[in-house]
């Protein structure tokens, strides 16, 4: 659980009176600071930055790597972007939600993972493409699949 005086010290850190646009860094700054932006974060922002707490939430949930929860210990950023879904994004998609245990854009209730999305990572020719952890797997198929659950299960 996050401490409501420590999101509001880097509010206070981050956040001067008057400062036009200043959502977003704030928003990068607790996430930096916190791991994700914890929904007790909202009605602090707002009323630093005389922001509606429908604005902050929505500029939260518009942009996808803004996390509400807390981060997983594993994170597999699958591609679905156009190129990744002609080479058979979708069904790599069912696969590794089947084998891991959770929707895409969700983490599992243990922690151990996170599926998310990410729109092209530059390796269109060779996908369907994921980063797991950082690190690059293309051409995924179902065997490539089960080795990317089995190494975030270890
Ligand atoms: S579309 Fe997936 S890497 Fe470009």
């Amino acid at each position: 659980m996050t401490d409501l005086s420590e999101i509001q010290a880097v509010i206070d850190g981050t956040v001067h009176a008057t400062t036009r646009g200043a959502l977003l860094p704030l928003l990068h700054e607790l996430q930096e600071a916190f791991g994700f932006i914890a929904p007790a974060a909202v009605p602090l922002i707002a009323g630093a930055l005389n922001l509606s707490r429908a604005e902050v939430h929505g500029v939260i949930s518009f942009y996808p790597d803004f996390r509400t929860e807390p981060p997983a210990r594993h994170v597999v950023k699958l591609c679905r972007a156009e190129s990744c879904q002609a080479r058979g994004g979708a069904a790599i998609e069912a696969a590794l939600a089947h084998r891991l245990g959770v929707a895409m854009g969700h983490a599992r209730k243990d922690g151990q993972v996170a599926l998310e999305p990410v729109y092209c990572l530059g390796l269109c020719a060779i996908g369907p493409n994921a980063l797991v952890d950082g690190r690059p797997v293309a051409r995924i198929d179902g065997e490539a699949a089960a080795r990317i659950a089995s190494e975030v299960e270890a």
